[in-house]
């Protein structure tokens, strides 16, 4: 058996980190719950910053080369029914665990998690394009979860006592876009309530999520409690999804995937955080050099292919008819750096997969009213990396105002004051983050009170939710089933009876 997780151990961490990861042993001395939020690696050591050259560096062709032992192929009904059954009945004795034993393995995966650091972002570059300074971040928070969840099995315990009835089986679906640390968050929440788990990784980032689940394997989980299957079909995967086995489903997708999980099933248990379109307001009171960094930040971190990413900037009054603030934007966004992942200065990275569709329209073509302020260009023939696009004069009810692109484009809105800015703002389908940058307090309460979204950020980019202080989930078209906050206490309950259960604060 070969596995990725062993290659280049001694180079997965960098020096900054080694002292910091051993939440359960602190703990434990100090005879209390309570965890730190990992920190990122600070760029500014100059070890550090070796440290994810060398990381970057590396030819990974021989490694994406293996396979992982993580990865079970699933070509038949009858194989996935023996995975089920493998899972069920592993479930059966990990719940019988008292919680303090599953709390402890899940602390111990954010170790496990926090020492594979090097090699994660390596293949996050590799399989997502991600930026080490996109990945780096999205390590922590999968650390985090691994911490969180493991208090919240104790929690659950307390709360539930005698009564607790675990789920058998949850099907974690994530995303291609943040390849780790969603499938990491629905994992450990599973797990830390007892139930056994298979998670489906997207295909174009298969690898990120074998290696997160041979880094949870390594902690202590059972390696039949947990899952990694790659399908053969898309039978196989309405079958995963559809089976009465199944007592929760935790997607993070499309708002039309998780319609189409509920056509498969009527009673199924859905927790899915779905698509936004997300605009960030800036007012005559607001400091507009943060808001020009913090709009760029939002709009083309990951090129743009975040739900919680900044899709629109409105802006209010004499913001819009000054034209500084337009400039400084335009600034912002033509001094960004624009490569590929294996250089640790990029700043923006390629798309995914050749642009198409929506996001290939909204690179490419103009609405009525609309011009250019930054011309996106496409720098290979494939269509993956493009140059950040920003055009002004989009209007209400347009086409871009409306649609979710995935994709490095922005669009400006002018509003004439902050009601028309919130009428626009909550103009769209979804409501899974928003921004407002004002110094003004009572505009601040104003917009707190009638924004309609889930996540809400005041002078502050409006992506990068940080887990336990700020769940991560929307409303309206951004969630489906049972109000889904990732890094939440949600989460963990399957059945019916469960979501009304009181977690303590
Ligand atoms: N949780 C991710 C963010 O906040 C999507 O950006």
């Amino acid at each position: 058996e070969r596995s990725l997780a062993g290659l280049e151990a001694d180079r997965s961490v960098p020096a900054s980190h080694r002292v910091q990861n051993r939440q359960a042993e602190d703990a434990a001395e100090a005879g209390t719950t309570g965890f730190d939020n990992q920190p990122d690696t600070d760029p500014a050591l100059a070890a550090n910053r070796t440290w994810g050259r060398e990381i970057l560096g590396r030819s990974v062709s021989s490694t994406l080369g293996l396979d992982t032992i993580a990865i079970a192929k699933v070509e038949t009904d009858a194989e996935l029914d023996d995975v089920f059954a493998a899972a069920t009945a592993a479930a059966e004795r990990w719940a019988a665990r008292p919680a303090a034993e599953r709390a402890a393995v899940l602390h111990r995966a954010g170790d496990e998690l926090a020492a594979r650091r090097g090699q994660l972002i390596e293949i996050m570059a590799h399989e997502a394009g991600k930026t080490i300074a996109e990945a780096d971040p999205e390590i922590s928070e999968a650390i985090d979860f691994a911490h969180y969840y493991a208090e919240r099995a104790l929690d659950l315990e307390a709360v539930s006592g005698a009564e607790f009835v675990p789920s058998k089986v949850t099907v974690v679906t994530p995303p291609w876009n943040f390849p780790v640390a969603i499938p990491a968050g629905g994992v450990l929440a599973g797990l830390a309530s007892g139930s056994g788990v298979i998670i489906k990784p997207a295909k174009l980032t298969q690898r990120c999520g074998a290696v997160m689940v041979e880094a949870l394997w390594a902690a202590g989980v059972p390696r039949d409690l947990l899952a990694l299957v790659d399908l053969a079909s898309r039978d196989l995967g309405t079958r995963l999804v559809a089976s009465p086995a199944v007592d929760r489903v935790i997607l993070t997708g499309a708002y039309e995937t998780a319609q189409l999980f509920r056509s498969f099933r009527s009673d199924l248990p859905l927790l899915a955080e779905t698509s936004g379109k997300n605009a960030i307001i800036v007012t005559p009171s607001a400091d507009l050099d943060l808001a020009a960094a913090d709009v760029a930040k939002s709009a083309f971190g990951h090129a743009g292919q975040k739900c919680s990413a900044a899709s629109l900037v409105i802006l209010v009054g004499s913001v819009a008819e000054s034209k500084r603030f337009e400039r400084q934007l335009v600034d912002a966004v033509r001094s960004m750096r624009v490569g590929l992942p294996d250089d640790p200065a990029t700043q923006m990275g390629p798309i995914i997969e050749p642009a198409s569709g929506k996001l290939l329209t909204a690179l490419t073509k103009l609405e009525k009213g609309e011009r250019w302020l930054v011309e996106p260009r496409k720098l290979d023939a494939e269509g993956k990396q493009w140059t950040p696009g920003v055009k002004t004069g989009v209007r209400e009810g347009s086409y871009f105002h409306l649609t979710e692109f995935f994709g490095p484009v922005l669009g400006v809105m002018h509003a004439k004051d902050l009601d028309e800015a919130i009428r626009l703002q909550n103009a769209v389908d979804y409501g899974l983050t928003a921004g407002l940058h004002s110094l003004d307090s009572d505009e601040v309460s104003t917009w707190l009170d009638r924004v309609e979204a889930g996540n809400l950020y005041v002078n502050r980019g409006i992506t990068g939710a940080i887990v336990q202080r700020q769940p991560f989930g929307g409303w309206k078209r951004s969630a489906v089933g049972a109000g889904a906050k990732a890094g939440g206490p949600n989460y963990l309950f399957g059945l019916g009876e469960w979501v009304s259960a009181e977690l303590p604060a």
